[in-house]
């Protein structure tokens, strides 16, 4: 097709060499060769046209496939920021949520402090009242310490007497507690009998002869005569040392009688039933 045109052009070219003589005479093939040439012009122009449509594509097509770059590079960042978004909203919610929990554990905490605090409260208040418990305690241990020595040194008084008025000689205690009849029968079986107190120094001498807080029978009864109280060598009650209110014969049904050593009042007698147990003191 260029060697055609080639050599049209050739043919063109002698044409308007020859065309700038216009006095010179018109022939055919100058004519054909003058057509010739302006088609040849048209397609050249044609082709221009063409390269430049083409360009002007080329272009759009960079354009648009730019444009299109850009816009899948936009879509992506904003999926990026969709997805970013979601995962600030999905952290938002786990801390909104964390938030909850710990507000409802720190709700929690407050509680327990609180109940923690008014245990402390009722525990100090308790130990200040068992403190008071046993400084009072304290203070009656003293207060019993002083009466055993009170009647321990009374007792020894009493034995360095001798025998002039009682000794401890011959007396003793029942280890086991039992009814009034089983301890006279302990005192029998040993050579002896229930204690007769007929004297304040006897009574006296009893007295510290039974620990604090503990109760034994005497010899003393009214088993046989209801509101007669005797020994047990019969003889008959003639200076009692009933603790206050007694004998009171309570249910109709206490005959015998016992030391309650509870202080250190002499007048520590009580009538009691007879089936009650007790330790006996001993006399032979
Ligand atoms: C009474 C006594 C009674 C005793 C019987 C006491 O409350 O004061 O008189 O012998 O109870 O366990
Ligand atoms: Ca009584």
């Amino acid at each position: 097709m260029y060697g055609k045109t080639q050599e049209q052009n050739m043919e063109f070219e002698a044409f308007y060499e020859s065309d700038e003589d216009t006095t010179g005479p018109r022939t055919l093939s100058y004519i054909q060769a003058k057509g010739k040439a302006i088609q040849c012009r048209g397609s050249r122009c044609l082709v221009l046209i063409a390269v430049g449509l083409g360009l002007i594509c080329l272009l759009l097509l960079v354009f648009i496939i730019l444009q299109n770059i850009t816009i899948t590079a936009e879509r992506d960042l904003i999926n990026s920021y969709k997805n970013t978004v979601e995962e600030f909203n999905q952290t938002i919610n786990s801390l909104q949520d964390n938030y909850t929990d710990l507000m409802t554990e720190k709700h929690q905490l407050q509680n327990n402090k609180l109940e923690l605090e008014t245990r402390v409260n009722d525990l100090t208040a308790e130990k200040s009242q068992l403190q008071r418990d046993f400084d009072s305690l304290g203070q009656r241990n003293l207060d019993f310490e002083h009466k055993v020595t009170t009647l321990s040194d009374e007792l020894k008084k009493n034995v360095s007497k001798g025998g002039n008025q009682c000794s401890l000689d011959g007396l003793f205690v029942s280890k086991k507690a039992m009814s009034w009849s089983d301890s006279r029968k302990y005192c029998r079986d040993r050579g002896g009998d229930l204690v007769i107190i007929n004297t304040e120094e006897k009574q006296r001498l009893m007295s510290s002869l039974v620990r604090l807080s503990e109760r034994a029978w005497i010899g003393l009864s009214d088993r046989e005569n209801e509101g007669n109280l005797t020994w047990v060598d019969n003889s008959t009650l003639k200076q009692g040392f009933w603790f206050e209110g007694e004998p009171n014969d309570e249910h109709g049904n206490e005959d015998c009688v016992e030391i309650m050593v509870f202080s250190s009042t002499l007048n520590n007698w009580n009538d009691l039933p007879c089936s009650e147990k007790r330790k006996g003191i001993c006399e032979k």
